[in-house]
């Protein structure tokens, strides 16, 4: 995950740099990613025993994860990604578990990866970051899946912290530089099933559904520290300003308050529940 050159907070910083990056990730949005992971994989036939996988857009392994927590390590995994500390990680972590798990830095968009190699193609939440509005990556997943292989490709549909984000980027860092909208709406699922059939999916292989998870934190220190963590590791999409650093308390306590207010968060007995959707394709080649 890239973010604006700018004068990084050193509260940002403290969140961000080398592995902390990873475990900030790990406890805001990787808890949502893992429980779409969860869910998609239930959706494909059960992974037989030496099939090959591609762990794809890894971050720092959530689908790997899932799939090793399970008992399966007859099987073979491929994780790529981009961004190095999260490889790191999960490359430490399967060398001293002894994971089936070969790690590699590579673009989705043109992997090193023989025609036909992969048995499954997971790609958990990495498709809207793709070049090409994802069209590139889906064509390569195509390309290196086997013949009846499937292709698990989900992207968000809704999150809850994401207009609150926006309102405190415009309230603490003004409008003349606004938040930058996503290049392409993948809001409706539309755009998912476009570019799979576009990379060669039929549409009569494809299935797409939503599905939607909550994460639920106790209200106080937790929920406090979630708010400061997701700050540090989205706001950064609209640039790092001089007011972040100065007003940084201000910032998550002001996006702590808007979030609780937001459609799709509910306060109740000392839990905050925040909800997060997804659009999903199952994908058969
Ligand atoms: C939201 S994270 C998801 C990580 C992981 N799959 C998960 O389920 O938690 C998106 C990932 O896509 C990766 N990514 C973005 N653009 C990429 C590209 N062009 N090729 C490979 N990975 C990319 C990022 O580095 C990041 O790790």
């Amino acid at each position: 995950m890239a973010f604006n050159a700018g004068p990084l907070p050193k509260q940002a910083a403290a969140l961000l740099t080398g592995k902390a990056k990873v475990a900030t990730y790990e406890s805001t949005g990787g808890k949502t990613t893992f429980k779409f992971a969860a869910h998609n994989l239930a959706l494909v036939p059960a992974i037989k025993p030496g099939s090959t996988i591609h762990d794809n857009a890894c971050g720092a392994g959530t689908v790997s994860r899932y799939i090793l927590q399970n008992g399966l390590l007859d099987v073979k995994i491929h994780a790529t990604d981009i961004d190095q500390p999260f490889l790191d990680v999960l490359a430490e972590d399967a060398a001293q578990h002894g994971w089936p798990v070969e790690v590699s830095n590579q673009k989705s968009e043109a992997t090193s990866f023989d025609d036909a190699f992969f048995d499954y193609d997971i790609m958990n939440i990495g498709i809207i970051f793709m070049s090409s509005a994802g069209l590139d990556a889906t064509r390569e997943m195509h390309r290196t899946l086997k013949p009846g292989g499937f292709a698990v490709v989900n992207c968000w549909k809704a999150i809850t912290w994401m207009l609150p984000i926006m309102l405190v980027h415009k309230a603490f860092r003004g409008e003349a530089t606004p938040f930058p909208a996503p290049p392409v709406n993948w809001t409706d699922g539309t755009q998912l099933r476009k570019v799979l059939v576009d990379a060669g999916f039929e549409e009569t292989k494809i299935h797409l559904e939503s599905h939607e998870v909550s994460t639920v934190l106790d209200e106080g220190e937790e929920f406090r520290e979630w708010v400061e963590k997701t700050w540090a590791f989205l706001a950064g999409i609209g640039g790092w300003h001089q007011v972040d650093e100065e007003k940084w308390d201000e910032e998550v306590d002001m996006l702590a308050a808007l979030l609780k207010k937001q459609p799709g968060t509910m306060v109740e007995g000392g839990k905050v529940t925040m909800t997060a959707s997804q659009w999903v394709a199952v994908a058969e080649k």
